[in-house]
């Protein structure tokens, strides 16, 4: 009993250094994702995309969202592993099964700002004078709006 309540105290710690509401998610540090994955943009987390989606996503790097993101075989394999791994329809956080609401898997979202959790969170009328501007250069920019994007957390303010 002492071990169980001593944990439920632990989780309240941590629960009062979050907001109420943020989603949150484990910060990405293998070196190679970094190094492949998050020169041209953030480093996406993978448990925003069931693993159909980063199949397609991942299958053909030197044709990526119209620019060549080519890599060695060896870390596109790696790179590949990484995403399937740790993908929505695997990882039983509380993120990834929001993530994975809405999602049909026979036709899965070809990115993270077409996938029905971005798309029911970012509304195209509440949002088009935010994307407008400047410092925000796509949907995808997701640093441009949430600061600690990359630190895995997406507060709802
Ligand atoms: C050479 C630059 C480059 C590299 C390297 C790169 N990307 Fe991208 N990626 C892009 C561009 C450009 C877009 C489109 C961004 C936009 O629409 O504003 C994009 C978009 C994406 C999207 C869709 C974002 C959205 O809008 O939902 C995902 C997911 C993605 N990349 C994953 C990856 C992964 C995983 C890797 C590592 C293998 C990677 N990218 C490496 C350039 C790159
Ligand atoms: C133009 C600014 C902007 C950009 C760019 C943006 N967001 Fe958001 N996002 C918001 C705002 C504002 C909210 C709060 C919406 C609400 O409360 O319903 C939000 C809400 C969210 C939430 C819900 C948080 C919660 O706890 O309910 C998630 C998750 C999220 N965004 C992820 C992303 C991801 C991933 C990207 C990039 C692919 C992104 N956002 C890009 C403005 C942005």
């Amino acid at each position: 009993m002492l071990k169980i309540s001593t944990l439920a105290a632990a989780l309240s710690v941590f629960a009062l250094t979050l907001p109420a509401h943020a989603e949150s998610f484990t910060p990405i540090k293998d070196p190679k994702i970094i190094a492949a994955c998050g020169e041209c943009h953030m480093t996406y987390f993978p448990q925003m995309l069931p693993q159909a989606s980063w199949s397609k996503i991942l299958s053909d790097p030197s044709n990526h969202f119209g620019e060549d993101a080519t890599l060695t075989p060896a870390t596109q394999d790696y790179v590949l592993n990484y995403y399937l791994n740790d993908a929505a329809d695997v990882q039983s956080t509380r993120a990834a099964k929001k993530w994975m609401t809405g999602v049909d898997l026979k036709n899965p979202p070809l990115s993270i700002s077409t996938a029905p959790r971005f798309v029911q969170k970012h509304s195209e009328r509440e949002f088009t004078s935010m994307w407008n501007r400047k410092n925000v250069k796509s949907k995808s920019d997701c640093a441009a709006c949430h600061k600690d994007a990359q630190r895995g957390i997406f507060e709802d303010d």
